[in-house]
């Protein structure tokens, strides 16, 4: 199946399943990106909305997208707001979004399905504006080591997403390749447990 069909299938549970590594996603980005300014932001796969919903209490205006037409709908379902515009669109293709239009460029639990870092880097940079900042919250590369994937149960199995492995030295050379600096890096534990491997990585980049 692919990852388009996939997340149009997990669109109407994807809220309310038992997802650790997506209420991790919520809480971490709250902690992280409240200590950051924004007006403008760009969302890339905003999925259902979860971090939207958040982002746009302390945005003036977003442009959040996403290729599954049944995400965005559970997103406009639960966001209906004149400065949130959803649009429908595939991260590898060039981003119909005016350059530096954002001070946060944000991407959550999307990357996993992305192969080429450096297109997404690269659009990135443009879009933003000098100074601003890409925050990136995905599943840790050393969950996807122990064959953590994206995965959902339909009514008939357990449909696994197509993934692609990014290692901690790929985004820290993507960024680097597309002129962005290294600002901050965490790792995230479930229950701050210190003692398993770290769920997802958090990392800020800046556009100087
Ligand atoms: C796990 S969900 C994350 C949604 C949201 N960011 C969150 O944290 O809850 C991944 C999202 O990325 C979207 N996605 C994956 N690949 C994409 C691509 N090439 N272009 C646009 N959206 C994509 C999917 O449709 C899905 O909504």
């Amino acid at each position: 199946m692919s990852i388009e069909k996939a997340y149009n299938s997990w669109a109407k549970i994807y809220d309310t399943n038992e997802n650790k590594t997506r209420d991790l996603d919520k809480k971490s980005t709250i902690e992280i990106l409240s200590n950051y300014h924004f007006d403008s932001v760009l969302e890339l796969g905003c999925g259902t909305g979860k971090n939207t919903e958040w982002l746009i209490t302390k945005a003036k205006k977003i442009i959040a997208l996403d290729f599954s037409r049944k995400m965005l709908n559970e997103a406009k379902k639960k966001i209906q707001n004149d400065n949130v515009l959803f649009k429908k669109a595939n991260l590898l293709e060039v981003w119909e979004v005016a350059d530096e239009f954002a001070d946060l460029v944000t991407v959550n639990l999307t990357l996993e399905h992305i192969n080429d870092l450096n297109f997404v880097f690269g659009q990135a940079y443009l879009k933003l504006k000098t100074d601003g900042i890409f925050f990136i919250n995905e599943l840790h590369p050393f969950k996807q080591y122990n064959g953590s994937k994206a995965r959902f149960d339909s009514e008939k199995e357990t449909e696994v997403l197509e993934v692609y492995t990014h290692h901690i030295t790929d985004y820290i050379n993507a960024a680097k390749e597309n002129g962005f600096k290294l600002e901050e890096i965490y790792e995230q534990f479930d229950d701050l447990n210190k003692n398993e491997i770290p769920r997802l990585i958090s990392i800020i980049l800046r556009k100087n």
